[in-house]
């Protein structure tokens, strides 16, 4: 945890790397909501706006002529800028053909094609750990899924995942620790152009090799773009992905009701999926002003940047009934946990199935699991968030 200096008044002066935000930021989100709605801090970036209500997130979203997302991230103290990656940092109209080149890798068809790999795996993972007496649900089986998903699509053998997931724990902390950052990224970028270059020699039928040889419409793409594309596929499909995965079971290994429920009704497993979506909702995004707005009661001038915080959208009570409960059979359940509008989530179907999977063959094969005495939870900070350690005890 980043050593961070203490918050007198949310409202003013929010931190999403300060340790009571990281530990739980429900209640810190409602007390915005009902006193403010738009909270600001100026320990970031030239300052930052924090929209918590359902209604400002989802018309921000739809409104990219106002609301760009060509952002740099969050950065304190003057440093660097992580740069961008399309299509998640570009507006219209580039967003769309960047969008486009990707969309066929994730459709529902492509993911039909990869699930009996990802059951698989997480299957036999979820055996391998089942006569453990202690298990760190984070580290030995949350994080493994989404990472070997994702080199299993760009083609690259599951076994570099354990160094994505590497490069991912540096990248999380980047936001304050820039050293961390470039380092990552200085080893991400050679590997990939390898990746990109390997491809134009070998051709092959992968994510990778489809665009090295597609290019977006019919024209090739510049290997620094198409490098930054590979690397956001990592980034937007690891700890999103790792953050829910943990939370869902770190619900269940403290929620013995819905858990004996779920293996008990594992046809609920897709509801209930929803219901972790949103409750614990993993991604907040950020965007820049280009032109003044109002949002709720305070003017944004061009030039300034805010996060868009969906896990708070996703909290909302003028939309969820019970919005800090979590009802494992919540129908319906409108959640914007993959965002709303042009950037939507790409990889939406690709997460629900690992979701499923994991939780599914995590049940089947340990249905008797709680969190070990004394456990010690931890989470990620900033603007990703999920567990980072769960332990557990089995049987
Ligand atoms: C539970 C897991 C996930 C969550 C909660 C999540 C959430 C989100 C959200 C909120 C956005 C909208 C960004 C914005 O408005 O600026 C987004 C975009 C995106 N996500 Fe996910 N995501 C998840 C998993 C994945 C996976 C597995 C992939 C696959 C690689 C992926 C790829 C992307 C991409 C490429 C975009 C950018 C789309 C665009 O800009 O058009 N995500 N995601």
């Amino acid at each position: 945890m980043t050593d961070i200096r203490d918050v007198e008044d949310w409202a003013t002066d929010w931190d999403h790397h300060h340790p009571d935000w990281v530990a739980d930021p429900f209640p810190i989100w409602e007390d915005l909501r009902g006193r403010c709605p738009v909270a600001h801090t100026d320990r970031y970036n030239e300052g930052l706006w924090l929209p918590t209500r359902h209604e400002d997130i989802a018309a921000i979203a739809h409104d990219t002529g106002t609301f760009s997302s060509g952002h740099d991230g969050a950065t304190a103290g003057g440093t660097s800028p992580r740069g961008k990656f399309p299509p998640i940092h570009l507006d219209p109209p580039e967003h769309l053909e960047v969008r486009r080149a990707l969309l066929p890798f994730f459709t529902p068809r492509r993911m039909a094609h990869w699930e009996p790999a990802i059951r698989d795996h997480c299957d036999e993972l979820a055996r391998s750990l089942a006569d453990r007496g202690t298990v760190d649900l984070a580290q030995d089986y949350a994080a493994h899924i989404p990472a070997s998903a994702i080199a299993m699509i760009l083609g690259i053998p599951p076994s570099v995942g354990a160094r994505f997931r590497v490069w991912m724990h540096k990248l999380e902390l980047g936001d304050l620790h820039v050293h961390e950052r470039d380092e990552a990224l200085g080893e991400m970028i050679p590997y990939f152009t390898e990746q990109v270059e390997d491809r134009r020699t070998n051709p092959s039928d992968d994510l990778i090799g489809h665009l090295v040889a597609s290019g977006i419409d019919g024209e090739p793409i510049a290997d620094d773009e198409l490098v930054r594309m590979l690397i956001l596929l990592l980034i937007a499909g690891i700890d999103t992905t790792w953050g829910l995965i943990g939370a869902s079971l770190w619900h269940l290994s403290t929620h013995p009701e819905d858990r004996r429920r779920l293996v008990a009704e594992p046809e609920l497993l897709p509801v209930a999926i929803e219901e972790f979506l949103r409750a614990f909702a993993s991604v907040s995004l950020y965007r820049k002003v280009t032109q003044q707005a109002t949002v709720g009661d305070v003017v944004m001038e061009p030039g300034d940047s805010l996060l868009m915080a969906f896990p708070a959208a996703c909290r909302d009570p003028e939309v969820f009934d019970r919005a800090d409960e979590v009802l494992i059979d919540r129908q319906p359940n409108r959640h914007v946990a993959f965002g709303l509008g042009i950037h939507r989530c790409l990889g939406s179907n690709l997460a629900r199935l690992e979701i499923e999977h994991a939780i599914g063959s995590w049940l089947r094969h340990v249905p008797e699991f709680e969190l070990a005495p004394d456990a010690e939870v931890t989470w990620a900070e900033g603007a990703l968030r999920g567990p980072r350690s769960i332990p557990v005890t089995i049987g």
